[in-house]
């Protein structure tokens, strides 16, 4: 959460950080903010709400386009309400620092009683103003900002990105990061910094990764990276494999609409070259030996919000396919409850961002832990998958609406193809199943494309329903999950009572909601498995005697629910356990669009965040 833009180059300053940060705003959108660096002073302009305010003070205000060096804020607030005094950047006494963060400076509070017992007045409640003023007393003392920067985080606890600008400095930007994402950018006589690597995209393709505790500076002439200790650090260069059109919105009015359209594509993409010349399965860039995968005896999967959804379902398909025990935990929850884990077990971690703290902070304690862990992620080079002992990129291209869609198939293709591979080098499945289930998520892409072609009336359902207070999704075996993220769509997008039920579970309590007209969504399996089918049409008809309005998804010639349907939404056929692929789309256009009936911006969504960088 927060984003972060630094430039030193040729152009404005202005101009590339706040385009940078227009790319960034799906990471916080609580206030804004630049500093400039010119003439030997700094000009900082900053404002409470999204980026648009900024845009607006800065085009009313006397401000330089002369600076060639600058840093930029968007922030999703921890410290201190979302105002114009707590938004970044923080200046020091003197207004020659200015620094932006991303993170929670934990220690923060005695840090900011010490600063005012030797005389300096803080005028935030942040926990990063306190940095502006450790680095005024250290480039004070003769320190280079750069010194300042490695001398002051070794005073800080927590979890932090920094990017500072010093007046006395005018032709540098220094960066920092412990425990929070921050990338460089490489460019001609020109150099970025910023949270993501969208902020940079349309200047350079050419990125450098930072590690833990290290310290960058940026001048227009290269960039330098050392340890918090001042020794000089390896780094990794990487070229990013996608283009500026894809953090844009290509003709849609929202980027979920765009990110929801991508979706056959982003499955499709994220199948390929997963067949070797011998049409077995190879996941190559995984790096767990097939040795390693065959001592496994069991699988814990850690996530949040929609790849919790995905990690669900992705234990049906585990347990099914190679008979090894799956627990699906919360990531936030997974660490303070002694987790049985040993050498043998394998923990699974999905996070499309792979920045989220508290899959992070599974993924650590996994590996105290000795077990292994395998990532499935989106974004490359980010933290999660640089910390596991093997990943799984999923390849869905950036996702910039806060609400997953495209991230979370292709978090299910990957869940997937990880079950079938271990399927595979255990012997559970013969390798014409294995192969025949490739096969058949290759013709997911179209499959996704149909629903995608049927989707108008979907739209039309969620419009008629924009003045409801609440929504119920129930489902069984992978449908329930299906159903919590549908319920999860609808609340964090309309804003509405939501709520995920398995069906079966309906009348040990939820059913006591039921009222008239209340509409239920009800995901239908497979009439494949005709025991679990079966059981959900009597569910349609226990809740409909009740007054329930049924909304149910069901495939392509299931006649059986039609008479119990209110509005029947088909999707394809497809297998039971693939069934998500298919069933999620209609519940992502039904909360887009019922949310933007109500007049809400589903892109950027309040009191969120696309990235969850603090625990
Ligand atoms: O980047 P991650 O996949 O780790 O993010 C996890 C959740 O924060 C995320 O899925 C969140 O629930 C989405 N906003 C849901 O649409």
């Amino acid at each position: 959460m927060c984003g972060i833009v630094g430039y030193v180059g040729s152009q404005p300053a202005l101009d590339v950080v706040i385009d940078g940060l227009s790319r960034l705003e799906y990471r916080g959108y609580d206030s804004a903010g630049t500093a400039v660096s010119a003439d030997g002073k700094l000009t900082v302009t900053k404002r409470a709400g999204k980026l648009a305010n900024l845009r607006e003070a800065l085009a009313g205000a006397d401000h330089s386009d002369t600076g060639r060096s600058g840093i930029g804020h968007t922030r999703w607030a921890t410290h201190g309400p979302p105002n114009d005094r707590n938004a970044h950047p923080h200046t020091d006494c003197t207004g020659a620092v200015a620094v932006v963060h991303n993170g929670i400076i934990e220690n923060f509070a005695a840090l900011r009683l010490e600063l005012e017992g030797r005389g300096h007045e803080l005028s935030s409640d942040t926990d990063t103003e306190a940095v502006a003023h450790l680095l005024e007393e250290e480039v004070a003392k003769g320190a280079s900002l750069a010194d300042a920067m490695r001398r002051v985080c070794l005073r800080l606890e927590g979890a932090f990105t920094l990017v500072a600008v010093y007046s006395g400095e005018p032709d540098l930007v220094v960066g920092a990061r412990r425990n929070s994402p921050l990338v460089v950018g490489v460019g001609a006589g020109e150099n970025f910094l910023a949270s993501d690597v969208a902020a940079f995209i349309a200047h350079t393709r050419d990125a450098i990764e930072l590690g833990q505790d290290q310290v960058v500076e940026l001048r227009r002439s290269g960039v330098t990276v050392t340890g918090f200790d001042g020794k000089p650090a390896d780094v990794k260069e990487y070229h990013v494999d996608w283009d500026v059109s894809a953090a844009e919105k290509g003709g849609h009015d929202y980027f979920m609409l765009k990110e929801i359209a991508e979706q056959p594509r982003a499955v499709a993409e994220t199948l390929l070259g997963r067949i070797g010349a011998d049409g077995r399965l190879s996941l190559d860039e995984m790096r767990l030996t097939d040795d390693e995968l065959r001592d496994i005896d069991k699988i814990i999967i850690v996530a949040c919000g929609t790849a919790y959804h995905a990690g669900l379902i992705a234990k049906y398909a585990i347990e099914h396919w190679t008979q090894l025990p799956c627990e699906v935990e919360l990531a936030s929850e997974f660490r303070y409850r002694d987790p049985i884990l040993t050498r043998s077990t394998l923990v699974i971690a999905i996070s499309q961002s792979g920045e989220t703290m508290d899959t992070l902070m599974a993924v650590r304690h996994a590996r105290e832990q000795r077990a292994s862990v395998l990532g499935i992620c989106n974004v490359n080079g980010s933290t999660i998958p640089r910390e596991c002992d093997g990943v799984l990129y999923t390849h869905a291209g950036p996702e910039i609406a806060v609400a997953s869609t495209k991230a979370f198939l292709t978090q299910l293709i990957a869940v997937y193809l990880i079950a079938l591979y271990l399927a595979q080098v255990r012997g559970t499945k013969w390798g014409d199943e294995v192969f025949a289930m490739i096969q058949l998520l290759g013709t997911m892409p179209q499959k996704v494309e149909q629903v995608l072609e049927t989707v108008e009336p979907v739209r039309d359902l969620a419009r008629s329903l924009a003045g409801e207070r609440c929504v119920l999704f129930l489902g069984r075996h992978v449908g329930f999950p299906v159903a919590l993220e549908g319920a999860l769509k609808l609340k964090e997008l309309a804003y509405m009572h939501a709520e995920g039920f398995a069906a079966g579970e309906l009348k040990h309590g939820p059913i006591a909601l039921i009222e008239q007209d209340l509409p239920v969504v009800v995901i239908v399996p497979s009439r494949a498995r005709p025991v679990l089918h079966d059981k959900i049409v009597s569910n349609i008809q226990e809740i409909r005697a009740r007054g329930a309005r049924t909304i149910v998804i069901a495939e392509e010639g299931d006649e059986a629910v039609a008479p119990y349907a209110d509005t029947l939404i088909r999707v394809p056929a497809v297998p039971t356990l693939l069934q998500p692929l298919v069933a999620t789309v209609p519940l992502q256009v039904f909360a887009c669009e019922l949310a933007t009936a109500r007049g809400h911006d589903v892109d950027q969504p309040r009191n969120l965040a696309k990235s969850v960088t603090v625990e």
